[in-house]
């Protein structure tokens, strides 16, 4: 499990909810980027690389493997987000469930299981050069977006960004918007950094941790302008919906972090995950739907660009379902 962020400047994680104001010195590890502030700076130097900031519990870590996954968000794993389980890692599942000292009552269950994964050369330099300032470490407490982006703007969080491409599209499009992306697969975090990079991107934040603790300890409530969901991993035998991210529990948790006019916006390509996600939206009450049934890849705020998973769902022959509901003030 991860620690929370013990050792860097956490400038921008609010003990008192109130905004502290923005600091003002610069770090100049990145010239062609706009300087950002030093404590933010500080803030950011754990994640990428700090051991003791790890991506998971490492009791559900399997091994990389050239395997093809057996379910349709199938591709071989390296340069993959970790999506759905192949056999190696139903057995790593299945031989932790044997090891583990906690009680299985105990234990929380992941949406994801993560691999070794490829990190390339450039995604590497990415990392080396632009991780310290867009990486945020897993903390405990919430997050200041006015200190952590140096101003005040809309905060659209994005779970399971995957290699991060609509991400970083999205973030280019609407630089009146700060984007908090939150990713468990190392090699996506690097190929984020490097299109942000590229894009020379300043509204965008990478939480390199599993969303369902970033939420629940990183996001204050009524905070968020919108979340986005798109093509998360579809878990679908039988005996891994448990593992699907969308269940009540969890959505009633995002509905509580949004602002009034926040939206959460969710896209798949399994047809059978998308009426349990309708299902689970339908009946969270803090939630409205924006359109009869399901939606349009439009948000009110942005239109979800065509994802990688989309593409790939299309190429197996599957429909796409997008979801846009809105808060309900009770
Ligand atoms: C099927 S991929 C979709 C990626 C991208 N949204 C797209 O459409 O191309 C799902 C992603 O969600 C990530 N993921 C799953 N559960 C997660 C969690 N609890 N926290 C953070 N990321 C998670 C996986 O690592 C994977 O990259």
């Amino acid at each position: 499990m991860s620690g929370a962020g013990e050792g860097g400047d956490e400038s921008a994680v609010s003990s008192t909810g109130g905004h502290a104001p923005a600091p003002s010195a610069t770090d100049g590890h990145a010239p062609a980027l706009p300087a950002i502030d030093g404590d933010e700076s500080a803030l950011l130097t754990r994640a990428g690389h700090d051991p003791s900031f790890t991506l998971t519990d490492g009791s559900e870590r399997a091994p990389a493997t050239e395997a093809e996954d057996e379910l349709p968000y199938s591709e071989k794993a390296g340069d993959e987000p970790a999506s759905a389980p192949n056999a190696e890692n139903e057995s790593a599942l299945a031989a932790q469930a044997g090891d583990d000292p906690v009680p299985a009552h105990h234990r929380r269950i992941r949406s994801f299981v993560t691999r070794a994964g490829r990190t390339s050369p450039a995604q590497q330099r990415a990392r080396d050069t632009l991780g310290d300032r867009y990486v945020v470490p897993y903390v405990d407490r919430p997050l200041d977006y006015s200190r952590l982006f140096g101003r005040e703007a809309p905060v659209v969080l994005e779970i399971g960004f995957g290699m991060g491409a609509a991400t970083a599209e999205i973030a280019e499009a609407h630089r009146d918007v700060d984007f908090l992306g939150i990713e468990v697969h190392s090699p996506g975090v690097g190929a984020l950094l490097k299109l942000v990079g590229e894009s020379e991107l300043t509204n965008l934040r990478i939480v390199e941790h599993d969303a369902v603790e970033v939420i629940e300890r990183m996001i204050a409530p009524t905070s968020l302008a919108g979340v986005l969901v798109w093509f998360p991993d579809p878990w679908h035998k039988a005996r891994h919906n448990k593992r699907r991210l969308i269940q009540p529990a969890f959505v009633s948790m995002l509905a509580g972090k949004l602002k009034a006019d926040g939206f959460i916006h969710l896209a798949t390509d399994w047809e059978e995950y998308a009426v349990q996600m309708l299902d689970v939206l339908g009946n969270e009450t803090g939630l409205l739907n924006r359109a009869e049934g399901f939606g349009s890849a439009e948000n009110g705020l942005l239109t979800r660009p065509v994802t990688k998973f989309e593409k790939r769902g299309k190429r197996l022959g599957h429909g796409v379902w997008d979801l846009v509901f809105g808060r309900q003030v009770r």
